[in-house]
């Protein structure tokens, strides 16, 4: 079948493989820890610049952190160049494949084209995006918002970590002096991204197809809710006397699923950080953190606004403060049809239909479909679980992929 990658590809994408897997694994959890411009992110970079430089491509960095990798040896100018590539920070206790496997996948794609002898007319570049995850600072997608024009360097560098540090602080001192001077890397030059990416949840698991394309994501924010109460001794204060922020909290929480259920989206309380976080106290505080996502933006808006009444209500039922506060949010996206169909097409010429998924996770493709024509390919998650230690892929269906997007991407640098 044309989607086979040849025993030498395969032995360097394992190669390759393994030697990322021990970085930034936490080894009680043996999650992955590779928050941006942390050590273990800088070693992840190092990484892809040492693979890509192997391979002769031309590595640039932006001013934002951002990687491209140039596969342009064999064309005049870098016009109408195609992108491939994904992310390289994780979650807290995240999974290998989120990120990683469309980094890899990219530049063994290119060994693929290779081997096939293959001399593309345009350029080809592997990008590696800045905090795709936003577990640092806040704000997800911070390389391709700042690529897609939607946040300025200025106000990415001014984000602040949970200890204060901001964005330009956290590159200098991970050895990546933040140069207002570079430029952004420019992405009018590039007629078509293709993102590779695990798929996120069960929408492959049961099917035959290791691979799928993606139709859309869903719109999808955070939302930061500080309850502020009373500080007080949990022995002796009556209960009739608290002003108890995380009482507040836990209604909300509850509600907040139950709003979910009711309006067809999904709410979830991942992150909380209680003040001063005692024992035998009363908090002073609780920070807590809403992701929230639905299939369209009027369903996301009302989910939104009736979990803020019901922490209204709660805060009010036990005299505690409110201030809800937006960190990020993405608009629903819908990926380029016409580029799809043609991805669709080459994958089917090379004897492969793959059905069609959306998706609730959120990616670097979503925010760079508003400036070029985007598309994904997901490979089968065996576990349905990510942003866990337990996501995994079967090594077959990541070959699977590695050929899928070799097959796609020969098709957008060569006809
Ligand atoms: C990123 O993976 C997200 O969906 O939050
Ligand atoms: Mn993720
Ligand atoms: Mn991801």
């Amino acid at each position: 079948m044309s989607l086979h990658v040849s025993s030498s590809v395969t032995k360097r994408f394992d190669a390759e493989w393994e030697s990322l897997l021990p970085i930034g694994r936490d080894s009680t959890t043996h999650g992955y820890r590779r928050y941006a411009w942390t050590p273990a992110d800088f070693a992840c970079r190092v990484w892809f610049q040492g693979h890509a430089r192997e391979r002769g491509l031309t590595v640039e960095r932006d001013a934002g952190g951002n990687l491209l990798a140039w596969w342009d040896d064999s064309v005049r100018d870098r016009s109408e160049a195609v992108l491939t590539g994904s992310h390289l920070d994780s979650v807290p206790d995240g999974g290998a494949f989120d990120g990683p496997l469309g980094v890899l996948s990219g530049l063994c794609a290119i060994d693929v084209l290779r081997e096939r002898g293959i001399v593309p007319k345009r350029a080809l570049a592997v990008g590696v995006f800045t905090d795709e995850e936003g577990a640092r600072f806040g704000l997800a997608c911070i390389g391709s918002r700042l690529l897609s024009g939607t946040l300025a360097l200025e106000t990415a560098y001014a984000l602040r970590d949970a200890e204060g540090v901001t964005m330009r602080e956290a590159m200098i001192a991970a050895g990546s002096e933040p140069d207002g001077n570079l430029a952004l890397h420019d992405m009018s030059r590039f007629s078509a991204f293709v993102e590779l990416h695990i798929e996120q949840g069960r929408g492959l698991v049961d099917g035959d197809s290791a691979v799928a394309l993606a139709t859309a994501i869903w719109p999808h924010g955070r939302w930061r809710y500080v309850f502020r109460g009373e500080a007080n001794h949990a022995g002796t204060t009556r209960l009739t006397d608290r002003r108890d922020p995380m009482l507040s909290y836990a209604t909300v929480a509850l509600a907040a699923r139950q709003i979910a259920v009711e309006a067809g989206g999904l709410a979830t309380f991942g992150r909380v950080l209680v003040e001063p976080n005692a024992t035998n106290g009363v908090p002073s505080a609780v920070h807590a953190w809403l992701d929230a996502r639905a299939p369209d933006a009027t369903v996301l808006e009302a989910l939104v606004d009736s979990i803020a009444a019901a922490a209204s209500s709660a805060s009010a039922a036990h005299g505690v403060s409110l201030e809800v506060t937006l960190e990020s949010s993405t608009p629903e996206v819908r990926f380029d049809s016409d580029l799809r169909s043609r991805m669709a097409g080459a994958l089917r010429a090379a004897g492969c239909a793959v059905p069609e998924l959306s998706t609730g996770a959120g990616h670097d493709a979503g925010i760079l479909s508003t400036s070029l024509p985007t598309g994904m390919l997901f490979v089968r998650n065996k576990t349905g679980v990510s942003h866990s230690p337990l996501e995994s892929a079967e090594h077959d269906d990541c070959l699977e992929g590695v050929g899928a997007l070799a097959t796609v991407l020969e098709d957008l640098l060569c006809r």
